[in-house]
């Protein structure tokens, strides 16, 4: 896949907009549409249904994305959350210090009058043999040493732009849900092992931003905290390494329920050196980018390290009581953390297929039921006949009270086909002649619509009063196309 076809597919049809794009665009930050907010809320909705409300070991929590400033000393995050870069003194261009040999660079060649060529990523000039030492962007600055600089966006608290009103956007949730264990704890008188989920905005000033939503300096993240007893066993091992095995596998199955294919997913377990400074062991869910293998989520197993942390911090306690062996325990943390924006990339690219159908050009989303923006679209196949147009809109508003349905007669019926399948909309219900009837003629109306399946392309005659039930059996009890087709006659393409 090529991103390019993505971003413009994403542009064109109000799936993802650059931000503030009249003013010529802010630096990774991204818009979403009327078909990508819906794509979004069905992804967050989704994951939260599926980990948190059908779980009994699950809880929810929405945290303030500004927080106590002493959370990030407690975090690690003021000390650590931080990249080395270096700065070209000539152009001001910052880079990534561990980056800058990653990418091609300028090169006015001393053996070739001066002249100016792009040399590949970690190559050397073939005319004169010289590494690279200058800025890799203006091939004339040199660069600085390298020097930290934190990721996280600094901010003022109330009127006075003091260092004592300083705070920060947060970098990750799962900070909200660890400063909230013990009012969870008390509120829901859980018992060890029980998880707290959240999704939220995110902010981080990348460097190095990029690669369309992939990375990007405002995101979001759905992510959980799972809370386990260090001293329980599973099976003879330790509860914790135990549960982060089994979320590892329910995080990778849940990818590919809604739509990535197996094989264009991979796991990576972070070497000693990669691991962050709060990680016992972390293993990334790897997805096949059109920039290559890259991370789509992380699960991380984070010991007692925030929790101590907090509790050293904020002077107050942060344990659960074991009542069986009557001792007071820092619970250990597995952190399944992913990103909203990642998949919802994965998931666009996953879904988009483009084929020939009678000699034209069609491309389609198959994206899951579930997850696509539109359920249904009501489409009339002559929009001149009033009598066609008003029962259009009527059905759509019968369908819209319990699933996303459109109406559109704004082209003929093959381009309003082609239209939905662009966006995803699994089913399309038209409304024809045959449907109203033709008083003209002294004609009835059969009463009947044809409903089109967005991948095989399917048509069924089926009579509108049954239209609620066959949805509530496709959309709500997630049954095959194939059960429905066996109920009611096939419609001529
Ligand atoms: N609480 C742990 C944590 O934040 P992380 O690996 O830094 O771990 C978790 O981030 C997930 O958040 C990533 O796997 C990715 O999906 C998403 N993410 C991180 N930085 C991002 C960025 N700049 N843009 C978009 N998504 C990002």
């Amino acid at each position: 896949m090529n991103m390019d076809v993505i971003v413009s597919l994403s542009k064109r049809r109000g799936f993802i907009f650059q931000s503030s794009e009249i003013y010529g665009g802010t630096g990774s930050c991204w818009d979403y549409g009327p078909f990508g907010v819906e794509l979004k809320n069905n992804i967050k909705r989704v994951w939260w249904r599926d980990f948190v409300q059908r779980r009994p070991d699950m809880v929810g929590l929405d945290a303030s994305i500004l927080m106590h400033p002493t959370v990030w000393k407690a975090s690690g995050h003021i000390d650590n959350f931080t990249d080395p870069m270096v700065d070209c003194r000539e152009c001001k261009r910052r880079f990534r210090a561990d980056q800058v040999d990653e990418r091609p660079w300028l090169h006015y060649c001393e053996a070739a009058k001066g002249n100016k060529f792009e040399i590949p990523a970690g190559e050397t000039c073939q005319r004169c043999g010289a590494r690279r030492t200058l800025c890799p962007e203006c091939g004339k600055g040199e660069l600085t040493a390298p020097r930290q600089f934190n990721l996280m966006f600094k901010t003022f608290m109330g009127p006075v732009e003091e260092d004592a009103s300083v705070t920060y956007l947060r970098p990750e949730t799962a900070q909200g849900i660890f400063v909230n264990f013990d009012n969870v704890l008390q509120a829901t008188r859980r018992k060890l092992p029980f998880g707290i989920a959240q999704i939220g905005k995110a902010f981080r000033n990348e460097i190095t931003p990029g690669n369309f939503i992939f990375r990007s300096r405002e995101f979001e993240q759905m992510e959980i905290e799972y809370f386990v007893n260090p001293h329980d066993t599973v099976d003879g091992r330790p509860a914790d390494e135990h549960a982060h095995d089994r979320w590892i596998e329910a995080c990778r199955a849940w990818f590919e329920e809604y739509g990535l294919a197996p094989d264009h997913m991979r796991l990576h377990e972070h070497a000693g050196d990669e691991l962050a400074h709060y990680a016992k062991r972390t293993v990334d869910i790897l997805y096949q980018f059109p920039m290559g293998w890259s991370e789509l989520m992380g699960i991380a197993n984070r010991t007692d390290f925030d929790l101590k942390q907090h509790a050293k911090f904020s002077g107050k306690s942060l344990t659960w009581f074991d009542e069986d062996r009557k001792e007071q325990v820092v619970p250990y943390v597995i952190e399944p953390s992913a990103g909203v924006d990642r998949a919802f990339l994965a998931f666009l690219l996953d879904a988009y297929q483009e084929e020939e159908v009678r000699g034209e050009k069609r491309v389609v989303l198959r994206l899951h039921r579930e997850l696509a923006p539109i359920k249904i679209a009501v489409l009339p196949l002559l929009k001149k006949r009033g009598e066609i147009v008003a029962r259009g809109h009527a059905l759509r508003d019968l369908l819209a009270r319990r699933w996303t349905t459109v109406y559109d007669d704004t082209a003929a019926i093959g381009r309003l086909y082609r239209r939905q399948d662009e966006v995803g909309t699994p089913y399309c219900v038209t409304v024809d002649v045959k449907t109203v009837g033709d008083a003209d003629k002294s004609e009835a109306g059969d009463g009947k619509v044809t409903i089109r399946e967005r991948d095989a392309m399917e048509q069924l005659r089926v009579p509108m009063e049954a239209l609620d039930g066959v949805f509530a059996r496709l959309l709500d009890e997630g049954r095959a196309w194939g059960d429905i087709a066996r109920d009611f006659p096939r419609a001529e393409r």
